[in-house]
């Protein structure tokens, strides 16, 4: 993939695009409103985290780069391929050929219960009719070896195998296609502890291996702060934050990604344990009771995307200001890569936190005692 030179140091162009995209579902009046200007990139061999509450729009923005939904506007690129506006035919072979594959949450579901290991893997080559039947079983073996699954699970079908083979046969499936992206729907919420954290590290070890990028929904934050390199923020409908995953989740700049992170407890205790200075101000851990808005369940939200900023109404920072839709601003990051943020305050509202925390001082120093 081209290079370019950077501050001095030479980084990949992105793999995977996304242009100030608009997404509505449905049709004619009824059509909602789902995806508001999101931008994002994920670069060759980056494990890029989407985060965000239920019906925030992650599976509709996964659908969409997947061709699965269109953009009412805006443009989505592979390399320097405009993929968006592929349509019939040239929308069927980009899929054929495989180099966007999904994987979705519940293997369970989403692999047919009729066909053996061999057959589900095989599948999309099979589909694309170009390789020979040993070709193909020579690459199903392969995409197993890859995801640590044995032979022997070739002719079980899925209900014979327990629940983290099936999420790697899912993986198998998947990458049988040799992608260049990998997009996974929430892949490991269906896992117990071990077999989510097998998944993950597999993930993890397939970018090195084969170079994959990797698009990780998921709503196990602590899970992602061990394997993504990004972090995007997704809160009804709108990009919030976008930046190095340790830099967020240290200091989060948005007050939703504040909020999410103090209200996961198991991420929090990760992050105090990698904290240099336990002490340090600018580092100090921030608590659901100090972000939260007290009325924030009963608040009206409105369903305009367009009407301000979207996390006005349960954010305890708005002010007049934030009627009006906050554009992304870029701030800086320690190790690059780019980090943007859209709150009209967001280089000011922690401070309004520290001050109220802040030991008050006596007007006038108390009398010594004689
Ligand atoms: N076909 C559709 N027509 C209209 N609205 C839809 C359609 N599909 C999804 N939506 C709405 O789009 C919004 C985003 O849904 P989406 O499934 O992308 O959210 P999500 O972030 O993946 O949520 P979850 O964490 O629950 O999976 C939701 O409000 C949902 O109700
Ligand atoms: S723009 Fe305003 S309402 Fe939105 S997050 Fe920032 S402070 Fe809160
Ligand atoms: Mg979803």
């Amino acid at each position: 993939m081209t290079a370019t030179v950077e501050s001095g140091r030479s980084v990949d162009l992105p793999l995977l695009s996304v242009e100030s995209v608009d997404v509505h579902l449905g049709r004619g009046r009824r059509a909602a409103h789902i995806l508001s200007q999101v931008d994002l990139t994920v670069r060759p061999g980056e494990i890029l985290g989407v985060i965000g509450e239920t019906g925030s729009g992650k599976t509709t923005l996964a659908r969409t780069v997947m061709g699965l939904a269109d953009p009412s506007q805006g443009e989505i690129r592979l390399q320097d391929k405009v993929i968006s506006s592929l349509r019939g035919s040239a929308r069927r072979d980009l899929r054929r050929g495989g180099s966007v594959q999904f994987v979705f949450q519940d293997p369970l579901r989403s692999l047919d219960p009729d066909l053996t290991v061999e057959q589900l893997v095989a599948e999309g080559l099979v589909t694309q009719g170009q390789a020979s039947s040993h070709e193909i079983a020579t690459r199903v073996r392969e995409a197993l070896g890859w995801v640590g699954l044995d032979e022997s699970l070739l002719s079980k079908h899925p209900a014979q195998i327990s629940g983290g083979q099936r999420q790697r046969v899912s993986i198998a499936r998947a990458l049988v296609l040799r992608p260049q992206l990998l997009i996974c729907d929430e892949p490991v919420s269906a896992l117990d502890s071990s077999n989510r954290n097998n998944i993950l590290r597999l993930l993890d070890e397939l970018r090195t291996s084969r170079g994959l990028s990797v698009i990780i929904i998921s709503h196990d934050l602590s899970s992602l702060a061990g394997i993504a390199d990004r972090v995007l923020v997704l809160y009804r409908g709108r990009v919030v934050e976008d930046g190095p995953i340790s830099e967020v989740f240290a200091r989060p700049r948005h007050p939703y990604t504040a909020l999410l992170i103090a209200s996961a407890p198991a991420l929090s205790d990760q992050l105090a344990d990698q904290r240099p200075e336990p002490s340090s101000e600018q580092h100090r851990p921030l608590h659901v009771r100090q972000l939260r808005l007290v009325d924030a369940d009963t608040a009206t939200v409105s369903n305009d995307l367009e009407a301000g900023c979207v996390f006005r109404a349960r954010c305890r920072f708005a002010t007049d200001v934030c009627g009006t839709v906050p554009a992304a601003q870029d701030v800086p990051t320690a190790h690059g890569g780019g980090w943007r943020v859209s709150c009209h305050h967001h280089s000011t509202w922690r401070a309004e936190l520290e001050d109220a925390d802040r030991p008050r001082v006596p007007a006038r120093p108390e009398p010594l005692p004689h």
